[in-house]
């Protein structure tokens, strides 16, 4: 195995993806290690489970600095401070600005509860609904300065069912959230993942072959 790869995973609120991603860092063979676990809020849950794993935390609140710089200077520094290689956000509610974005450019990772690019920002799921779609899903991806955009690693498809509410969908789609965000560290990790213009491309990783159709006939 190679070297093993260090996470800083930024959070602000429950944090069941960084759980996801604690829990795969744990098993054995698993080529990356939580360096540090940030959340821009005192008060989210997934601080509590991080400090459980013996996992370092750190608070960086936006009210504590002048202006967005100054705060993605310091949150910047505590990656740094942990040693981090790969910046993995995971339910962080902040946008990061320009020069963080440039600085860990196709080092910092994103993943959104939506199949990118539609969908973008918040309340996917309930759009998604409202939109009658009959496929919804969640995409992990680079981070490019625009929110929610950027090369795309992975996405995992589910079907909308026709009783669907925002709850059940979101729970779908979590699930598979859990599922992908482990599976594409560990492809960059591996050293699997590269940039080509601006897609990401995935060695030794296939396709499904079929289609999906919802209703099925
Ligand atoms: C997830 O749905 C993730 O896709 C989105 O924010 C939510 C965070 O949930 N970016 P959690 O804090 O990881 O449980």
């Amino acid at each position: 195995m190679g070297p093993v790869i260090r996470l800083a995973i930024l959070i602000s609120g429950r944090g069941s993806n960084m759980h996801a991603l604690l829990d795969a860092c744990a098993a054995p063979l698993y080529p990356a290690d939580a360096a540090v676990v940030i959340s821009d809020r005192a008060g989210a849950g997934g601080l509590r489970f991080a400090r459980e794993r013996g996992v370092e935390t750190v608070v960086v609140e936006r009210g504590g600095y002048a202006d967005r710089e100054a705060f993605d200077a310091a949150l910047d520094a505590a990656i740094r401070r942990a040693g981090a290689d790969l910046v993995c956000l995971a339910g962080f509610m902040r946008l990061l600005g320009g020069a963080f974005v440039a600085r860990w450019r196709d080092r910092l990772v994103n993943i959104h509860p939506s199949l990118l690019p539609a969908f973008r920002g918040l309340n996917t799921h309930a759009r998604a609904l409202a939109a009658g779609a009959r496929f919804a899903g969640c995409t992990v991806h680079f981070v490019r300065e625009k929110m929610d955009t950027g090369p795309i690693i992975v996405q995992a498809v589910v079907p909308v069912h026709a009783d669907d509410d925002e709850e059940s969908l979101a729970l779908r789609v979590l699930a598979q959230e859990h599922g992908i965000y482990p599976d594409a560290v560990r492809w960059i990790a591996e050293g699997r993942v590269r940039v080509a213009g601006e897609r990401a491309l995935v060695d030794r990783a296939e396709a499904p072959w079929g289609a999906f159709i919802n209703p099925a006939q």
